[in-house]
């Protein structure tokens, strides 16, 4: 490898600082704005749904996931930085009684990848998101990935989807896809 290359590789950031930048590129590219409610899905231990939270300065981000122990680390996290319009709560997407038209911007990063069925999620999550609301979707440009933004978009009306960087960033109109009765 010819030296130049070597010295470049070695300056290149850790892997975490990496994912960082890629998870706060991501949802800065949401368009988070200040009075919005954000949903992220999937949460884990709530990287992304501090990130959301900051610029939704007079609005809040809710992180769910599945596994509670989770949770409780996301709170403690939140605490330390001092983010106080974070919240966590402990929910299954595929099921779960999200409010309807509660949110603005509903992020998840790794969910359609992990979830065990993805398609079940997002399509439980569609009656949460505002008409014309933005749910964004970090995953990476793989063919499976492809395939599983598809599939997970599968009955969404009037989506759009745009490439961001290495996430896939969807603006959703879900409206014809919320039940009319809650
Ligand atoms: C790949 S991790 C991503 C965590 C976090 N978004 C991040 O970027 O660090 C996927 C997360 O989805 C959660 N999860 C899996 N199935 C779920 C479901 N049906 N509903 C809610 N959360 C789920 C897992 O517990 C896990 O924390």
């Amino acid at each position: 490898m010819p030296p130049g290359r070597r010295h470049d590789r070695d300056r290149r950031p850790p892997a975490a600082a990496h994912l960082g930048r890629r998870r706060r590129r991501a949802v800065r590219g949401g368009g988070v704005k200040s009075a919005d409610r954000v949903l992220d899905v999937g949460c884990g231990t709530g990287a992304t749904t501090r990130i959301a939270a900051r610029p939704a300065s007079r609005g809040y981000a809710v992180g769910v996931d599945i596994w509670e122990p989770l949770l409780r680390t996301a709170q403690k996290l939140t605490a330390a930085e001092k983010v106080a319009n974070a919240w966590y709560q402990v929910a299954d997407a595929r099921v779960h009684l999200f409010p309807r038209c509660g949110y603005d911007v509903i992020v998840s990063r790794g969910g359609v990848l992990s979830f065990a069925d993805p398609a079940a999620a997002f399509r439980n999550l569609a009656r949460a998101l505002m008409p014309g609301g933005r749910l964004v979707l970090v995953c990476p440009r793989s063919r499976s990935g492809s395939d599983r933004v598809r599939a997970v978009l599968d009955g969404w009306e009037n989506v759009e989807v745009e490439k961001y960087d290495r996430v896939r960033l969807v603006t959703a109109d879900r409206s014809r896809r919320a039940p009319e009765v809650d």
